[in-house]
């Protein structure tokens, strides 16, 4: 049975573009965005470039999400932003525990946990990042370490707080090498992701959205996407040129 998830195609910026380059580049998205009704694009530029990016997409298709956010609610924490700063911004999308902040900025599962509360306390939509390294993959331990990292950051939940969750299985060794996983690697976990939602909440399985991320490129986007349980994709690199990412938007479905 064809399922009812909307396609969504999400760009992460990273520490990417001066604000003249993002600025340009998220007006070519909006065009982009607005000759289809039957996907969603969501765009995750710096924080400093946020409120700009707002401007621009308003009134259109095109979603905005800040790529992270403090565990804390508000106060003394130097340096850093909360998510009700993020809602302030125009942002109703963040992610949490992209793997270069799980690995470089050494981010643990019970940190991301209380993120994601912050994240639901604001109203917006938290996008969990979920995924092995390529030793946990060879050792056989792909499944055990994405489903860990998924109920250390989930299980917690209740019911109605799965509505503001979507999930992007992105497996470490694929971010920003050129080596994506094989479609049906790729089907293979997130038909088991999709899985475990059904055990932490069975309404929730077949509505949440589970983005695949790694490498994603136009030519290999079709057969990702063409695959049951992938729902769309987080794009690094090829978010960073209008030319790629429009072609994504196009092929997204
Ligand atoms: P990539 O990055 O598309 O450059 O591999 C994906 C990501 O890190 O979200």
């Amino acid at each position: 049975m064809a399922n009812t998830r909307t396609p969504l195609i999400a760009g992460n910026w990273k520490m990417n573009l001066s604000l003249a380059e993002a600025t340009a580049l998220a007006s070519a998205v909006k065009d982009a965005a607005a000759k289809y009704t039957d996907r969603d694009v969501l765009l995750y530029p710096t924080f400093l470039q946020l409120t700009r990016v707002a401007e621009i997409v308003k009134g259109s298709r095109v979603l905005l999400g800040a790529q992270n956010c403090s565990a804390e609610k508000e106060g003394a924490f130097t340096g850093e932003i909360a998510a009700a700063q993020i809602k302030d911004a125009g942002a109703g999308y963040i992610l949490i525990g992209h793997s270069e902040r799980r690995h470089i900025l050494k981010e643990s599962d019970a940190f991301l946990k209380t993120k994601i509360d912050r994240v639901l306390d604001e109203g917006l939509m938290a996008m969990l990042c979920v995924g092995e390294t390529l030793d946990e993959r060879e050792s056989g331990r792909a499944e055990t370490v994405v489903l860990n990292q998924l109920n250390a950051a989930l299980s917690h939940l209740t019911k109605d707080a799965w509505k503001h969750i979507a999930i992007a299985y992105e497996p470490v060794w694929a971010i920003g090498t050129g080596k994506n996983a094989t479609p049906e690697d790729a089907q293979a976990m997130h038909a088991a992701i999709r899985k475990r939602i059904a055990l932490l909440n069975a309404d929730a399985a077949p509505t949440t959205r589970i983005l695949y991320g790694g490498s994603v490129k136009p030519d290999n986007v079709a057969a990702l996407m063409a695959k049951e349980d992938i729902d769309g994709a987080l794009v690094g690199g090829a978010s960073l040129k209008a030319e790629s990412f429009s072609e994504l938007i196009k092929l997204a479905k």
